[in-house]
């Protein structure tokens, strides 16, 4: 495909292999932002476009790694699926491997690096935030979402939702990410970009490169919904009325 300026960043997140990737990288809000055009999205990280063009074009010509699978078409439920296994698996293995490393490390250098505990405080609320959003989805949205898809597979009327219609809980869950977005802006601030500091131990290093894995799944995790999901479901519940 060809590349332009004026693509939304969430175009060429979902349409050119490695994007995600290179985004993440550079410092591309692709997950919350991903309505904006690229120029613009480059004007906020401070990037010439030109060099953001050329990258794409060179990622999506040689492909390395593991990309990650095309969801573009692949059923609704199956990407919801992927979600639960391999994203809110992951925050619910870490929040509390995070949490305890951090009371470890607070415990030993909060007294000389005082944003330890800010970043603990930050941490600790975005839990509990990302622990409650994520049972919204597993209970209520992402059933919804399958049920409504594998009515308009048979024909048949999709099921009344409690909710109205399915734009209103994933408003509700694109507020939600936006203020998980957020908070990963102030830990990264809190962190100076997860650079540890000269006198850090070896649990302080495992515990900044290990909130910028964190980071970048999230990343990952709210362009799956917000950029694929999100608007193929709102789409299938409007080719079914
Ligand atoms: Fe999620
Ligand atoms: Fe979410």
């Amino acid at each position: 495909m060809a590349l332009s300026a004026t693509q939304t960043v969430r175009q060429l997140a979902t349409e050119i292999p490695n994007a995600t990737r290179i985004f993440e990288k550079l410092g591309i809000d692709y997950c919350c932002g991903g309505g904006k055009s690229l120029e613009a999205a480059c004007v906020q990280a401070r990037i010439p476009v030109t060099d953001v063009l050329r990258t794409l074009e060179e990622g999506s010509a040689s492909v390395q790694g593991a990309a990650l699978p095309d969801f573009s078409q692949s059923p609704l439920h199956e990407l919801a699926s992927y979600i639960v296994a391999r994203h809110h698996g992951y925050v619910k293995q870490e929040i509390p491997r995070l949490e305890k490393l951090l009371v470890k490390v607070v415990s030993v250098h909060g007294r000389n690096h005082t944003e330890l505990v800010a970043i603990q405080k930050v941490f600790a609320a975005l839990g509990a935030e990302l622990t409650s959003h994520m049972m919204k989805e597993e209970m209520v949205l992402f059933p919804y979402i399958a049920q409504m898809e594998k009515a308009h597979e048979s024909g048949k009327v999709p099921p009344r939702a409690p909710f109205g219609t399915v734009g209103n809980p994933v408003h509700m869950m694109e507020l939600e990410h936006e203020s998980s977005g957020n908070a990963l802006k102030e830990l990264c601030s809190l962190t100076s970009n997860y650079t540890p500091p000269q006198d850090a131990c070896f649990s302080y290093n495992t515990l900044f490169a290990a909130l910028k894995d964190f980071e970048t799944d999230l990343h990952q995790h709210i362009h799956l919904e917000n950029n694929i999901l999100f608007p193929r479901a709102i789409a299938l519940e409007q080719q079914a009325a």
